[in-house]
């Protein structure tokens, strides 16, 4: 192992992690045999096919879910549900941005109000006002936006809303499931570009599912293969764009018209 992989320990970390679903006959293995460690300041990106398991995985990360095997670790510690004040850390340090803004947002409340939510639900001390402003510049929104309803804005403005509502408790990793699958194409660039500048100037860990590999090419330094739950390979993603070892990544690259330059 070098220096730089010893001197950073995994915020999240899934060793030897299974997931089944049902029992007897009926049994469906989502995941298994995953270890997967994500590092402080690092990306990781997840691709697979549809069914291949991401959404599996992105659950257990979020302890939303547990696995039927191994162990999922958060600052080297499994979460101990019962400790609920370790449990509000947890949730307010690891945040996700899901795909589609029209069914994560929530139409009746305003542009402030939805921000604001997750300093309500986690009681965040402080100004939550300012706070919103705060990430809505972050995003790209003036502060007027925050008296506005969602379905006032566009697509592309909505990704952005929720992005500013993941990042108003200041968590330390967030977590993209698809998150510009949804958006046209144009508008999919800018995101992209607001993710990285974001990732960059917050020093964001960022975890990116996507079943587009040119997604998580633009975006995140190591990419890991998944494919039948298990992951197939996994490599610093300017390695894996060029050099595909699996197969399976061979097929997922081949499937691309054009990928940018890694
Ligand atoms: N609640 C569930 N009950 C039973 N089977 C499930 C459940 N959730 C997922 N599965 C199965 O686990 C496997 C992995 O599903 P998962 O949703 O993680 O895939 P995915 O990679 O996110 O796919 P997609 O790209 O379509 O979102 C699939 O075979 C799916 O049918
Ligand atoms: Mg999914």
């Amino acid at each position: 192992m070098n220096q730089h992989a010893e001197a950073a320990a995994p915020l999240l970390e899934l060793v030897g992690v299974g997931r089944t679903y049902g029992s007897g006959r009926r049994t469906t293995t989502a995941l298994s045999g995953v270890d997967l460690a994500v590092r402080p300041g690092r990306s990781v990106g997840i691709v697979g096919e549809s069914g291949a398991g991401k959404s599996t995985l992105l659950r257990l990360l979020l302890a939303l879910d547990r696995p039927t095997q191994g162990q999922v670790l958060y600052r080297g510690e499994p979460l101990a549900h019962r400790d609920r004040a370790a449990v509000r850390r947890f949730r307010r340090d690891v945040q996700i941005v899901f795909q589609d803004p029209r069914s994560s947002l929530d139409p009746r409340m305003t542009v402030g109000s939805v921000v604001a939510e997750p300093l309500r639900s986690l009681r965040v001390p402080g100004d939550r006002r300012a706070r919103v402003t705060e990430v809505l510049g972050w995003v790209g929104l003036e502060p007027d936006a925050a008296d506005r309803y969602p379905a006032q804005f566009s697509g592309g403005q909505r990704q952005r809303i929720a992005i500013a509502r993941a990042l108003a408790p200041s968590p330390s990793v967030l977590v993209g499931d698809e998150p510009v699958s949804a958006l046209d194409v144009s508008v999919r660039e800018q995101v992209l570009d607001l993710l990285r500048r974001l990732r960059t100037e917050l020093g964001l860990t960022l975890v990116l599912v996507s079943h587009d590999i040119a997604v998580v090419g633009q975006l995140c330094e190591e990419t890991v293969v998944l494919h039948d739950g298990r992951v197939v390979e996994q490599a610093p993603t300017p390695q894996l764009l060029t050099h595909p070892q699996h197969p399976y990544t061979q097929r997922l690259l081949a499937a691309v018209p054009h990928l940018p330059a890694p």
